[in-house]
């Protein structure tokens, strides 16, 4: 997946007629657990991010720009990982904001619209301090799979921790997801009140294939 989601860049690396999302409409599927597939809940949160901040209007242009239009998601479906990243794609044209923004904004928003969906306990559970939270994402994500039973979270592990700084790895079977990332962490940071820096790397790991992200806060 290259790593802006501009459908035509999208095309080009595929080409539009082998396209594996293209192939037929019928992307919408709900399918039984792969590693390719996302709850709902996620393009749920995508749209009220966008009707919040654009209105109604805008996602109906975005849907219809995705291929998708008159699309309702149902929190509990499965929907392969293209649908959304065809969201994301979308709405950067739609909006005329790179994806990489988008992404950012949405892993922002995230951990409030979870926190006020129902999910607040789980967040509150996972620690009191940032770094704890961090150390403690994977069991999170633990728990959330006790309500989604086919999810496929991503893993993270904190290394060279200090009182002020860590080294954040992140693994995930999805490509291109690192400003989703950097977008979650800058809500985490203000969950928490902090001032936080991300310097992401380059490369990913080669052992792991994780990306790192050196973290700074005050
Ligand atoms: C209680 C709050 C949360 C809930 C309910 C939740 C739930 C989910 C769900 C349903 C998915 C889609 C995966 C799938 O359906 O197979 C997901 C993906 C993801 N979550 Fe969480 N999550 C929560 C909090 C967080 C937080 C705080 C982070 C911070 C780092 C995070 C990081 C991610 C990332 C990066 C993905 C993208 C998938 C990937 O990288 O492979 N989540 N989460």
């Amino acid at each position: 997946m290259p790593r802006s989601y501009l459908l035509k860049d999208h095309h080009e690396a595929f080409g539009r007629a082998s396209c594996p999302l293209h192939r037929s409409r019928a992307r919408l599927h709900r399918i039984a657990g792969t590693i390719e597939s996302m709850y709902g809940l996620i393009n749920i949160a995508i749209k009220d991010l966008v009707t919040e901040d654009f209105g109604e209007e805008a996602w109906h242009r975005i849907l219809s720009r995705a291929g998708l239009e008159g699309t309702e998601f149902i929190l509990m479906d499965q929907y392969e990982d293209s649908v959304t990243y065809d969201l994301v794609g979308a709405a950067a044209e739609e909006l005329d904001v790179p994806a990489s923004q988008i992404l950012q904004s949405f892993g922002a928003y995230w951990t409030k619209y979870t926190a006020v969906k129902g999910y607040g306990p789980l967040l509150d559970s996972a620690g009191k301090t940032f770094p704890e939270f961090l150390q403690n994402l994977d069991l999170m994500h633990t728990r959330v799979g006790t309500m989604f039973p086919d999810f496929v979270p991503p893993s993270f592990e904190c290394h060279n921790m200090t009182e002020h700084s860590l080294d954040l790895h992140y693994i995930s079977e999805r490509e291109g997801l690192e400003d989703l990332v950097i977008g979650l962490l800058h809500g985490l940071a203000e969950r928490f009140e902090l001032t936080l820096e991300i310097i992401q790397d380059e490369s990913k790991s080669e052992q792991t294939g994780a990306s790192i992200f050196h973290l700074k806060w005050t």
